[in-house]
Formats: C-alpha cells, sequence, structure tokens
C-alpha cells in the first residue's frame, strides 16, 4: 500500500498519516520531518535546509528527492508506506513517476486557510518522530510529554503567523497543481474536508481507501 497525502500546512498530514500507519502497518514518511532533523546537523547542507524552512520555502528539490530515494529503500517500507509533504511541486511529482513506482491513493486533505490558524497555534510536536498533538483537539496524556516515548514536546520554529503564510503561499504556488497533474493519472484521487473533527477525517479516509 502506497499513499500519498497532500495539504496546505495544518490540514492535518502528520496526525492522518500517523493513523494509517497504525492501521495498515506501514511506514509513515514526513519530508518536513527528515528535513528538520537533517537540519539540526552540524555543516553547509544542514545549514542551507534550515534556511529553506526558517523562510517557509521548498528546500531544492535535488536535496529532498535524493533524501526520500534513501528513505523509501529502508526494510520498513518494504510493505508500503505514507508520504507525508512528498510530492511537493509538480517536478517532484514527475521523479516519483519516473522511478515506476506505483502509488495506489492520493488523498487531499481540503481546509481553508482560516481553519488551520487555530491548529497551528496549538500544535506541539515531538521532534525525534515527528508525531504532532494539540493542546485541546489531541493532547498527549500527560502534558508536554509525548505518549510513546515520555519525551518533551516543543512547538515548531517555522509555526509563526509570518512563516506559516509563507508556507501557505508556497502551497498555493507550488503544490496545489499537483491536484490536477493526479487527478489525470491512473492512481486513486481522493478528496476529504479536512476541518471537521480529527476522527471523522480518519472515518472519512478509512470509508473511501478500504
Ligand atoms: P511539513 O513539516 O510537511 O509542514 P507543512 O506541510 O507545512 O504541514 P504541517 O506539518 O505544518 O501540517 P500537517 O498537515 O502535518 O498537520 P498536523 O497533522 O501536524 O514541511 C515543513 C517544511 O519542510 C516546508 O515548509 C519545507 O520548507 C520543507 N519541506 C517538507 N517537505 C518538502 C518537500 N517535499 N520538498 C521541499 N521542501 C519540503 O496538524 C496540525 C495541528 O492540528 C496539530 O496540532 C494536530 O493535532 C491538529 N489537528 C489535526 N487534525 C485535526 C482535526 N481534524 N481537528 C482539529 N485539530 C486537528
Ligand atoms: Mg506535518
Amino acid at each position: 500500500m502506497k499513499i500519498i497525502l497532500l495539504g496546505m500546512p495544518g490540514s492535518g498530514k502528520g496526525t492522518q498519516s500517523e493513523i494509517l500507519k497504525q492501521k495498515f502497518s506501514i511506514a509513515n514518511i514526513s519530508t518536513g520531518a527528515i528535513l528538520r532533523q537533517a537540519s539540526r546537523e552540524q555543516g553547509k547542507q544542514a545549514e542551507l535546509i534550515r534556511s529553506f524552512i526558517d523562510k517557509g520555502q521548498l528546500v531544492p528539490d535535488k536535496i529532498i528527492i535524493q533524501m526520500l530515494v534513501n528513505r523509501i529503500h529502508q526494510k520498513d517500507c518494504s510493505k508500503g508506506y505514507i508520504l507525508d509533504g512528498f510530492p511537493r511541486n509538480l517536478a517532484q511529482g514527475e521523479s516519483l513517476d519516473n522511478t515506476g513506482i506505483k502509488v495506489d491513493f492520493v488523498i487531499y486533505l481540503e481546509i481553508s486557510e482560516q481553519a488551520i490558524i487555530s491548529r497551528m497555534a496549538g500544535r506541539r510536536i515531538h521532534p525525534a518522530s515527528g508525531r504532532s498533538y494539540h493542546l485541546q483537539h489531541n493532547p498527549p496524556q500527560k502534558d508536554g510529554l509525548d505518549d510513546i516515548s515520555g519525551e518533551p514536546l516543543i512547538q515548531r520554529d517555522d509555526d509563526t503567523p509570518e512563516v506559516i503564510k509563507k508556507r501557505v503561499a508556497s502551497f498555493n504556488k507550488e503544490t496545489r497543481p499537483l491536484l490536477e497533474f493526479y487527478k489525470t493519472k491512473k492512481v486513486k484521487f481522493v478528496e476529504v474536508d479536512a476541518s471537521k473533527e480529527l476522527n471523522d477525517v480518519s472515518c472519512s479516509i478509512l470509508g473511501q481507501i478500504n
């Protein structure tokens, strides 16, 4: 099972991909989480990655495509995976196509720009795994701590109002064209209303891909 999740910042890609991972026992690949991890290392590439993330811009294709190819060849991807945050523009979509990998579903989480504001403000993440919580809508079992590792949760550096605006602009300009791209491909395209409650969104996805 190979699934692509598309959606605006805060639409719930990370949240839903964690649920799909549990449900289908497949790997959950967040390119955002991979890049944040890489940006914490030392050296020129880390600095470069950090500079793009901090500006809410896409990291250059050359860097991310190579990272993704390395990731999907790891052992835990043998039964399939969920791509959360890849592809992010037409060039990435085409490069995935050119690998010959057959994607089963493209799921688009549809939400308005207004609706994502409160979601982003209340978000807390576990940096090592990328697991995402919300102070009201999806709180951790223990305040401020990740449910699985017990490690502290943090706010993302790029969750400031200015950077969120740029990430939304980047979605509209670079990622949105992928919706039409996939509608013309031999892949099941599923659109769900991501403004609903978390469980309703999951039910709607599972109802359409089972
Ligand atoms: P990335 O980490 O992918 O960020 P994003 O696309 O901006 O999306 P988010 O992670 O902010 O939101 P999400 O949809 O995962 O929502 P979540 O589930 O957390 O990318 C970050 C940066 O990395 C990019 O700007 C770029 O620089 C770089 N990058 C990444 N991929 C790249 C690529 N392929 N190429 C180049 N550059 C790349 O949910 C949000 C909040 O809402 C949470 O608090 C959650 O608990 C809550 N929530 C979720 N669902 C619901 C619900 N139904 N109701 C109420 N609350 C909910
Ligand atoms: Mg995410």
